[in-house]
């Protein structure tokens, strides 16, 4: 064995030579591991081995760019020297893959003659997650492999292909069995040599391009398909127009030309540093200061839920799709019915639906109407209607049947969940486990931690939140928590915005403008207006009692703000509008013109201060831990990075000079946080609080 530096060897099998690659944890193409790949290939070359197989150790393929050096100047070999060595090896190469070859991995893996994956393999170009493309001709090579639409497909979505589909596409030549991907890769080489296989170079073959040319419809019907998806977003067109110049050009050296340009465009602007940062920021959520990697979990191996309303059936699906048992209980044989059968229809109904995984998942699924049932679970979760005294029973039930160690966790959105817990005699197993609706779809969890918590139910929390594929952020008791507390800043500005002159789609129109999905009027029609309005109590006091008064209660009665058509596509409503001006006559006000600025302004600083306020009174235990929330609950654009980023970016002065003039006109709605000013004071960024 060579020992080629700290992170490659290079060693022989007979006669084909083995580069292996071991840089934890997912052999990122840092500046040793290119270096390594480099010399380990030139010495492979230079021995007497017939063919060179490529491997990597630990748990996965190189995973890609090492993304800590971006930004930085370059060190060590280039990645282009090592992809011409390997590409220009007058003996077959072949990758070895096991678990992801993405982003500049694969483009490696691309200039090997040959490659081989285990079944649980994945293959794919996430760069445009990252605001980029890949920049080491991947959009060059993929299309020319795997043909145009699919490569358009694969570089927008960073989706990452399974083996079978890989083989199927002919990204991988071969499937070997699980486990065995050394001897498979070696076997292969010697096939190769044996049969005299050619050296393929995926940059000479054309076949693939050729349904394209002189088709420009091919990439303009892609992106009218994709309009909504990419909105906002730079990335996903560059890398459409990577694919159009591999199309295009006289030469495969051409179309990396344009490759490398747009590369260092999207790499030098705000998208992809944002985009990179929120990479950071979602891993660094789940580390928890004083709940460290080693922290023992208890096992959840079976779930109770309470209430199966529209939280308690999305939160069940997510363990029954995991494989985690449910017991669901409700009040009523009705309510639990209701239940059981909007769970199935969403099942149903989701895409790729197949019968007999939804029977697996339902056979999951077992109802009662007794709380009794879950004296075995692990976790239960309460999800019934939001009041503090119908919480206060159900925790002195579950306390009372639950077994011992069983976490008990609730769904409230606002109350205090200290004052939950204080009814159990066993405070130190209550957590939140706040979902987001629609919970089986909506990526976000927060985690609340009350004041007696326990650590492992909190590390149990996170481990299970994984599991079920959500993203956590760690959060403390404070009204709202970390998610809607924020909201609830914008929420008052739109509503003020428009009793001072500017109309709901005003509104709207500059916060979607903004990068998110919707704002918060056709959010509320969305919603339903009549969520929390109460008929017999509406005395026509504010906007919405008039509306709701009037039956215009959102998307479902074909008008709230909006007025709707058969397609529900919305309108600005005259309706509306006169409510609007009605109010604002009877308040002796005058309505006033109000610039786009002055709305996006009032809406997004206050939601930066009060990030600060929540930081400095410990309920979050970063600034991204705030831009994580916002960015997977609420929409708020990856390419902004979150509020908090967003804040930095602006510049902390900024926003506090701004906060203060709005101050000074309008009260203390915008009063700024001590953090804001503290931060201000001593120069520094909102990134830079630490606790
Ligand atoms: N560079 C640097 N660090 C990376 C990294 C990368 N490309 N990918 C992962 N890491 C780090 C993570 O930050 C994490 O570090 P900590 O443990 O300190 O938090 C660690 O590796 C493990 O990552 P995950 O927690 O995400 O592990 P996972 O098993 O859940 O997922 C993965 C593994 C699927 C590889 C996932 O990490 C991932 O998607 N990584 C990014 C892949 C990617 O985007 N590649 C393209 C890079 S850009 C490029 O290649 C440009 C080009 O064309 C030249
Ligand atoms: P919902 O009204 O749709 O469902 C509540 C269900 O609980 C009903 O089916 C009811 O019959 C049942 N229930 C009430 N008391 C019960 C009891 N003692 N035992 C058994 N079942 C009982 O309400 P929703 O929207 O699902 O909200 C539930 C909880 O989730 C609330 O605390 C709410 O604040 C929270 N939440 C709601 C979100 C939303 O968007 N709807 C988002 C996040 C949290």
């Amino acid at each position: 064995m060579t020992e080629i530096n700290s992170v490659t060897t290079l060693t022989q099998d007979g006669d084909v030579a083995i580069v292996t690659l071991n840089s934890p944890p997912v052999n990122a193409l840092s500046a040793n591991v290119r270096d390594g790949l480099y010399e380990g290939f030139k010495q492979a070359i230079a021995s007497d081995a017939k063919a060179i197989v490529l491997i990597c150790e630990g748990r996965t393929f190189i995973a890609g760019a090492d993304i800590t050096e971006f930004g930085g100047a370059m060190k060590g070999a280039s990645l282009p020297d090592v992809q011409a060595m390997m590409e220009n090896s007058p003996k077959p190469v072949i990758a070895a893959i096991h678990g992801t070859a993405l982003g500049g991995g694969l483009e490696v893996a691309l200039c090997a003659h040959y490659r081989v994956a285990v079944p649980s393999a994945r293959l794919g170009l996430p760069e445009v997650n990252l605001g980029l493309l890949p920049g080491a001709g991947g959009t060059q090579r993929l299309p020319r492999i795997a043909g145009v639409e699919k490569a358009l497909e694969m570089m927008t979505s960073g989706r990452h292909a399974p083996a079978k589909e890989a083989l199927e596409m002919g990204l991988v030549d071969e499937i070997v069995p699980e486990g065995q991907l050394k001897e498979g890769a070696v076997a292969f080489a010697r096939k190769a040599v044996a049969e005299g296989k050619p050296l393929v170079k995926v940059r000479e073959n054309n076949a693939k391009l050729e349904p394209a040319k002189g088709h420009p419809e091919v990439f303009d019907n892609f992106r009218k398909a994709n309009a909504r998806k990419f909105r906002g977003f730079l990335a996903p067109e560059y890398n459409i127009r990577c694919v159009e110049a591999a199309v295009n050009s006289a030469s495969f050296d051409e179309g990396l030309g344009v490759e490398r340009k747009l590369f260092m465009e999207l790499m030098m602007g705000p998208q992809s540093a944002a985009q990179r940062y929120y990479f950071f920021a979602e891993r660094q959520a789940n580390k928890i200061p004083d709940v460290p990697d080693d922290t023992p979990t208890r096992p959840i191996n079976k779930v109770g839920i309470l209430g199966a309303g529209t939280m308690g059936g999305g939160i069940a699906m997510n363990f029954a799709n995991a494989g985690i048992p449910v017991t669901i209980v409700e009040l009523k044989q009705d309510a639990l019915d209701r239940g059981l059968k909007t769970i199935r229809s969403n099942y149903e109904r989701s895409r790729g639906a197949v019968a007999e995984q939804t029977e697996k998942r339902m056979g999951l699924l077992t109802g009662s109407l007794d709380m009794d049932a879950f004296a075995d679970c692990d976790l239960v979760i309460e999800a019934v209607f939001e009041r503090m005294d119908i919480k206060k029973d159900v925790f002195t039930n579950l306390d009372r049947i639950c077994k011992p160690g069983a976490i008990l966790a609730t769904n409230t959105s606002a109350l205090n969940i200290d004052e939950i817990a204080s009814v159990t005699k066993r405070p130190e197993d209550v957590i939140g486990l706040h979902f987001f609706s629609p919970a089986n779809v909506m990526k976000l969890l927060e985690i609340v931690r009350a004041d007696k918590t326990a650590r492992d139910v909190i590390a149990t929390s996170m481990k299970l939140a994984k599991q079920i594929g959500k993203i956590a952020v760690l959060v403390g008791v404070t009204p709202g928590f970390v998610g809607n507390r924020i909201l609830g800043q914008r929420q008052r500005e739109a509503q003020k915005l428009v009793m001072e002159g500017a109309m709901p789609w005003d509104v709207d129109r500059v916060l979607y403008d903004f990068g998110f999905p919707m704002g918060p009027f056709a959010m509320s029609d969305l919603a339903g207006l009549d969520i929390g309005w109460v008929k017999e109590k509406s005395k026509g006091e504010s906007i919405r009692d008039v509306l709701c008064e009037m039956d215009r209660r959102g998307q479902k009665t074909g008008a709230g703000y909006y007025d709707y058509d058969e397609n529900r596509n919305a309108k600005p409503s005259p309706v509306t509008e006169k409510i609007i001006n009605d109010f604002i006559a009877k308040s002796g006000r005058n309505p006033r013109k109000i610039s786009d600025e002055e709305i996006l302004e009032r809406c997004i600083y206050p939601m930066i201060n009060e990030g600060a306020k929540i930081l400095d009174e410990g309920k979050a235990i970063r600034p991204s831990d705030i831009d994580v929330v916002w960015v997977n609950g609420y929409g708020w654009p990856v390419y902004r990075g979150g509020p908090m980023y967003y804040g930095d970016q602006l510049g902390a002065d900024k926003v506090l000079a701004k906060m203060k003039e709005f101050q000074g006109a309008m009260g203390d709605d915008f009063k700024p946080a001590a953090l804001l000013e503290k931060t201000v004071a001593e120069g520094k960024k909102l990134s830079d609080f630490k606790r």
